[in-house]
């Protein structure tokens, strides 16, 4: 069986580690994670173990191309090597380093609709910022620091009434200001527009496209997802029978966001999404 799931330090004599062939190059929290395990139960496609944050952070830069080649796992000829960091996305340096490495690589693009996607970032920001002001034996909430205690809404809106542009989760929902570099770089046909919101709701259909785009047979099957109802996502089998759910830190429980800040923001956000559907030429329908 392909090399995968034996420890790291054994590998097949007719492996290499390759650079990668595809980035997962962002958004944080539409998925990334979900998407890079679902594709990896694909025969051909090899995964990166973490994110390697090569092309974003000059630190490792600077350690150049044998260094990120050596964090990538061992592959057969022709399988594909693929690795996640979503901070790429965001980062001006990023797409020219691509460029740089590989200008015929393929980029997948995971979406989700901007203003749950803040709502998201905001939930994990705050889940962060909890854990790390709680001592270790503490499990109270109530000893959060007034910067984690601020609701979402307050955060979103300012005290004029105005969105607040500067507050991160929803300046990184404003996809098409991040997508230009990279269309400026890469041909609209490397940028595949992977559906987070759909991936949730129905993995298949977007995991047949990737495969599609990435020229692979589709060996990936409904039988290689269940529901689990206590997390309240698919859930992943591998073809050996093993089954796998996301981490809990991945399908938290949002909290109730006023609808009236929901509806501001889904305003705010038209224009934005209507400039990001023409620069991707697809109009991912999201509410207005
Ligand atoms: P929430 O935790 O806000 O629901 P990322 O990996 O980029 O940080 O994205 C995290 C998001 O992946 C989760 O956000 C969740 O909605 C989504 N996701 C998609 N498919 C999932 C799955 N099968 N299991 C768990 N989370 C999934």
């Amino acid at each position: 069986h392909q090399g995968k799931d034996f420890p790291y330090h054994f590998h097949f004599p007719k492996t290499s580690r390759k650079l990668p062939q595809c980035l997962i190059i962002g958004v944080r929290k539409c998925g990334t994670r979900a998407l890079l395990e679902m594709l990896n139960l694909h025969p051909h496609i090899q995964k990166a173990a973490g994110e390697v944050h090569f092309f974003d952070r000059d630190e490792n830069y600077l350690k150049g191309l044998e260094w990120y080649r050596r964090k990538m796992p061992h592959s057969f000829r022709g399988q594909i090597t693929i690795e996640k960091s979503p901070s790429y996305f965001v980062t001006p340096e990023v797409a020219e380093r691509v460029r740089a490495m590989n200008s015929s690589i393929k980029l997948l693009l995971i979406v989700r609709e901007p203003v749950t996607r803040a709502i998201s970032d905001y939930t994990q920001l705050r889940s962060h910022a909890a854990t790390a002001i709680l001592p270790s034996n503490s499990n109270s909430a109530t000893q959060a620091s007034p910067a984690t205690t601020k609701t979402f809404e307050e955060l979103s809106i300012l005290a004029n009434g105005t969105v607040n542009t500067s507050y991160r989760p929803l300046a990184l929902s404003i996809y098409h200001q991040y997508t230009l570099r990279w269309l400026e770089i890469f041909k609209r046909e490397q940028l595949l527009i992977v559906n987070g919101d759909q991936l949730i709701e129905d993995p298949l259909t977007q995991i047949r496209r990737i495969e599609d785009f990435l020229g692979i047979e589709r060996r990936i099957s409904q039988h290689n997802f269940y529901f689990n109802k206590t997390k309240g996502f698919y859930c992943l089998r591998t073809d050996m029978g093993d089954n796998k759910c996301l981490r809990e830190t991945k399908g938290r429980r949002h909290p109730t966001v006023d609808p009236k800040v929901i509806s501001k923001l889904r305003k705010f956000f038209v224009e934005h999404n209507q400039r990001f559907y023409e620069l991707i030429g697809e109009d991912l329908g999201w509410p207005e």
